[in-house]
């Protein structure tokens, strides 16, 4: 997506590594406005050419006066100045622009965090028709304060404690709040940050799903030349597939996507996403039937990050024979690659100063099983790369992705090989985890919780039990059901089922499921666990 072309002004948050940053960017997208969210210590250029209407320095750990204090560019105050740009700091941004502009910031005598009483002092636009002795609820965290303000600033709330909780230059159209509107313990927070955008500032809205769509199609008219041909693994996921439709909807059938069995997809997986890919909607996908390959790799082999390996090399080497094959049917190489990377994974590669974090790529690497040789040397397409999920699940609505689609589980790239511990080939491991997985998902669909639930399913313990079945003394396998409740995956913990709903669901496992005689519930949160087990 070209930040240029949308049709909304746009809010860019500087970010100075407060674990709020990207809650800010959120807020302002739910109210229409095209908002992006950048280092805090970038060169002034790269946000001048993006031509802002607005500014928000975000929050952060750090101090004014700790010496590698992370700070905006010189030049960049003039600029806004001669600009017109709003700039509004929210609390170390308020700090901040305080001290930069010549006030003093100072070590509070209270500090202040958590729930706080503020009271308006002065009329301002910030605070919509609120008067002067109105109070609101607000969530500060801060040791620092505001002592002096430069010249031109007035102070327009302070909490309970006397401490500056909002300010503003209205001349220079600078403003600062202290607290973090942008959390839901300000529960007055998001008409506030609305106030500024529209009333304060005149922001223009326009930030809607079918623009983002539009304008991203015309951005790939323009960069895929009219002969060029561009290729796309699906995994089954929302990510890749809402980016193939679009991609799709934008150059037609010059776009060659390929979906891998591996062997290690869930029960009827490869039928279930082959008919929506292909009845609903439309795309040219070939379906590669590797498990054989897959398979015989991986037998014998215990060790998960051994498992990951062997399966990260084999996708290549199926991608790159799905490239070769298609150059000779064209006679022409692909020229590009799409990808369904998201926002967070653009800000999680390039953390904020200060927030004691390097590349996080060597985090998640192991997440991203697939890709394709470099040698390739395919350009990328990444049009989801400015959108967060749930935008992402909007686009894919308004491209007719099926709703149940959209709202799936995510599942491993190594899929079930992470799903059962140990040698994946031993026995009818697999057999027995895509059996008593279906009968837990569906299950979990039918009592309506799916939605509730971040992720769900099952795990095979290479650990056999002695039961009784049918008056016969059985030696059989045990299974794992793990669910969590989670915002990102980062951390999750464990879901809290009904007991009726464990009770039905193990019988129906233990009388369904040939080889299990043992049911057990993971109940551990991540950290310590993870949510795979592996
Ligand atoms: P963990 O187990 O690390 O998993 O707590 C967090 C989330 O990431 C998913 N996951 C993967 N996703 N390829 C993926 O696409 C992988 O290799 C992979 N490993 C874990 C896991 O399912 C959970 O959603």
């Amino acid at each position: 997506m070209d930040p240029q072309a949308v049709k909304s002004d746009l809010v860019l948050i500087l970010d100075f590594g407060s674990q709020y940053t990207h809650l800010i960017t959120r807020r302002i997208r739910a109210l229409s406005v095209f908002s992006l969210c950048i280092s805090g210590t970038c060169p002034l250029s790269s946000i001048t050419s993006l031509n802002p209407k607005v500014v928000i320095l975000s929050g952060g750990p750090h101090s004014v006066h700790s010496n590698d204090s992370p700070s905006f560019a010189d030049g960049f105050v003039d600029w806004a100045q001669s600009n017109g740009v709003f700039v509004l700091g929210i609390c170390y941004g308020l700090q901040l622009l305080v001290q930069r502009l010549g006030g003093e910031v100072r070590v509070g005598e209270k500090q202040e965090y958590g729930r706080m009483d503020i009271a308006v002092e002065k009329n301002c636009g910030i605070f919509g028709g609120k008067k002067v002795g109105d109070k609101q609820v607000v969530w500060m965290s801060h040791g620092d304060e505001a002592a002096r303000l430069p010249d031109g600033f007035e102070v327009v709330a302070r909490s309970q404690q006397g401490a500056v909780a909002a300010v503003e230059d209205r001349d220079r159209k600078f403003y600062g709040l202290q607290y973090h509107p942008e959390v839901t313990h300000s529960p007055e927070g998001m008409e506030t940050l609305r106030y500024f955008l529209f009333d304060v500032c005149g922001v223009n809205a326009g930030w809607k799903m079918e623009d983002v769509m539009d304008e991203e199609i015309e951005v790939i008219n323009n960069t895929v030349a009219p002969d060029d041909h561009v290729i796309c693994a699906l995994s089954g996921g929302v990510d890749s597939t809402v980016a193939a439709t679009l991609v799709h909807k934008a150059i037609g059938d010059r776009l060659h996507c390929v979906f891998v069995d591996n062997g290690l997809l869930r029960y009827k997986e490869r039928e279930r996403v082959m008919e929506t890919f292909e009845r609903d909607l439309h795309l040219p996908v070939t379906c590669v039937d590797a498990s054989e390959q897959f398979l015989s790799k991986l037998k014998g082999v215990v060790d998960p990050e051994m498992k990951r390996k062997i399966i990260g090399k084999e996708f290549i080497c199926i991608f790159d024979a799905f490239a070769h094959e298609l150059e000779q049917k064209l006679g022409k190489k692909p020229a590009f690659l799409v990808q369904g990377t998201l926002y967070p994974d653009v800000i999680e590669s390039c953390p904020p100063p200060g927030s004691g974090r390097t590349h996080s790529h060597t985090i998640k690497s192991h997440h991203n099983v697939g890709g394709l040789p470099k040698d390739m040397k395919l350009k990328l397409i990444e049009p989801l790369k400015l959108l967060f999920k749930d935008e992402v699940r909007q686009l894919g609505r308004i491209l007719k992705v099926p709703e149940p689609f959209l709202k799936r589980h995510p599942f491993p790239g190594p899929g079930l090989a992470v799903r059962v511990l140990g040698d994946v080939t031993e026995g009818n491991a697999l057999d027995i985890v895509r059996q008593v997985d279906e009968i837990f998902i569906q299950s979990i669909k039918d009592a309506g919780i799916y939605d509730s639930i971040w992720q769900a399913f099952a795990v095979f313990l290479p650990v056999k039990s002695v039961g009784v079945q049918g008056d016969q003394r059985t030696h059989s396998y045990v299974v794992t059901l793990r669910a969590v409740t989670s915002q990102d995956g980062m951390t999750a913990d464990w879901y809290c089922f009904e007991n009726s709903f464990l009770k039905e669901v193990s019988q129906k496992i233990c009388n369904n499921v040939r080889g299990v005689n043992r049911v057990t519930l993971d109940i551990t949160s991540k950290p310590p666990s993870t949510i795979e087990w592996e």
